[in-house]
């Protein structure tokens, strides 16, 4: 049977103004989020450069050559957290997504709650037996009563509506089928706003004009939650070293490391390692020397270990000290110093990170306590087949937070990490971890050490130079790092460390 079809004749005119005096004024002031009440009875395509005909059916709307159908989310998980509509509202195919939020009088939120309890008492009363869902919705109604009665809360009434896009009715349905299910996976109910396909498209667009008016009712906390700019972005601390900007996957953002600047202080952490690992070229040595540069310039001693002279250019800038001799110890006033090990030949270089590490650690174990960094990179040359190296990075781990000092250790290779004692002991002794781009072959088992999400790890194989997870405490990030100009030209690979590298 062929489904009914409406066919509705636009009444704009071509100039975009329509003999009524065009859109409504309050309409347009509300924004792209809907803010805000309906427009009333006025058609608010009214005025709009429109189409010259809409087809509309019962469950999808044509308008020029593309179908549109607009789902109406009527089933909400029972709690949600920060930013938890994230994947829906950066989801990749064509869909407009418009949030109503609108505010309940207090007094009538009062009375709503008050009609609520009594008849979950009620229910109580009448049968004797007590339903598990029922008491949790009552402990809820009870709690938000409570909040809102103190002034810390209120409610809203939020209605969320997606409207999907396609050239073909069946390209509708599989993208429709797509996002219901991600909605599922979000504990959404996704339902089309059948025989009201057109109310459905209008309330989607930027009218702030919900003609649907299917709600549910948030209190203050849960409303914040689904605001789309808050993404789940690490707050990081007042204090401590800008390590990037938050990467906000929307499409608002595609480029990536628009979000806020992140700052990490790793002095206020419980321990004060940091485990940078990521594929080869990823960025984990750029990422190091920024960081190493803006914590020098901010008063922290500074030792490096460095196997291919990459950190001598950002050493010098800092007026810090340069030591090709892996034994000789720094001078006591240096404040950066470089182990800069590029020119050991390759059959040394096991024996002389060895050696440099001693002197670091000499001067760590022995020297005045103050703020101090060591960065490690290419950490696989002493955790591999090197026993003497591998037990003095044990003892720096250990030794570290006694003494102030915060590693960095910087490998590529999760097998050498994870493969050892003294590996999982760095994993559990670094309260930041940085992964940067991963080899799908690494992926596996980098997703399970650090429990990452299928979007966390998909998020990981294509991440650009640059661009990665960090992991603090209990927090995580998408992360861009960030670095000016001055300190882009110290931090990228030096086509003479190269060189040496290459021919070793
Ligand atoms: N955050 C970044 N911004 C801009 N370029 C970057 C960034 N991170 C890495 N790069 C580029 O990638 C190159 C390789 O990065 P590098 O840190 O040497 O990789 P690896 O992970 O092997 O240590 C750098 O020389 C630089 O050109
Ligand atoms: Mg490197």
């Amino acid at each position: 049977m062929r489904s009914p079809r409406r066919r509705l004749k636009s009444r704009s005119n071509r100039s975009g103004r329509s003999d009524k005096g065009g859109f409504d004024r309050e309409s347009s002031s509300k924004g792209l989020f809907g803010i805000g009440k309906g427009t009333g009875a006025r058609t608010p395509i009214d005025g709009f450069p429109a189409p010259e005909a809409l087809e509309i059916t019962p469950r999808a709307v044509k308008a020029g050559d593309t179908w549109f159908r607009t789902l109406a989310i009527v089933g909400w998980p029972r709690e949600v957290s920060a930013g938890w509509l994230q994947p829906l509202l950066s989801w990749r195919g064509a869909a407009d997504i418009a949030l109503y939020f609108e505010p309940v009088a207090n007094d009538t939120a009062a009375r709503h709650l008050q009609k609520q309890r009594a008849r979950f008492s009620s229910s109580l009363s009448k049968t004797g037996i007590s339903d598990p869902m029922m008491e949790v919705a009552a402990t809820d109604a009870e709690d938000i009563a409570r909040s809102i009665a103190r002034g810390e809360s209120r409610l809203f009434r939020l209605g969320l509506y997606i409207t999907l896009r396609a050239d073909t009715l069946e390209g509708l349905d599989a993208e429709t089928y797509k996002v219901k299910v991600l909605c599922s996976s979000l504990l959404l109910d996704a339902r089309p706003t059948t025989y009201r396909a057109l109310e459905g498209w209008l309330s989607t667009l930027p009218l702030g004009a919900d003609q649907i008016k299917l709600r549910r009712t948030f209190d203050t906390r849960a409303a914040a939650d689904c605001f789309p700019f808050a993404t789940g972005e690490m707050v990081g601390h007042s204090t401590g070293i800008l390590f990037g900007r938050g990467v906000s996957r929307t499409r608002m953002d595609a480029g990536g490391g628009g979000g806020s600047p992140v700052f990490v202080d790793r002095f206020a952490l419980p321990n004060h390692n940091m485990l940078i690992l990521a594929s080869s070229g990823a960025g984990k040595s750029y990422t190091a020397k920024a960081l190493t540069g803006r914590s020098a310039l901010q008063g922290d001693e500074v030792l490096i270990v460095d196997p291919d002279d990459e950190y001598v250019r950002l050493t010098q800038a800092l007026g810090g000290e340069v030591i090709r001799e892996p034994t000789q110890a720094a001078k006591e006033d240096s404040r950066v110093v470089c182990y800069a090990l590029g020119e050991t030949e390759e059959a040394r270089l096991h024996e002389a990170v060895g050696q440099a590490l001693g002197s670091v650690w000499q001067r760590v174990d022995k020297g005045p306590v103050r703020r101090r960094q060591v960065v490690v990179d290419e950490a696989y040359l002493m955790l591999r087949e090197n026993p003497e190296a591998s037990y003095l990075l044990w003892a720096l781990i250990k030794r570290s937070r006694k003494r102030l000092c915060g590693l960095t250790i910087i490998t590529q290779d999760l097998a050498d990490v994870l493969s050892t004692t003294l590996g999982e002991s760095i994993i559990n002794n670094a309260s930041i971890h940085l992964l940067l781009r991963q080899t799908e072959k690494a992926i596996d088992g980098i997703g399970s050490a650090f429990g990452l999400s299928e979007g966390e790890r998909n998020f990981l194989v294509a991440a650009p130079q640059g661009q990665g997870l960090l992991l603090v405490g209990g927090e995580r990030a998408a992360l861009k790092v960030v670095t000016s100009q001055l300190e882009h030209g110290l931090c990228v690979t030096d086509p003479a460390a190269q060189l040496v590298a290459a021919n070793r």
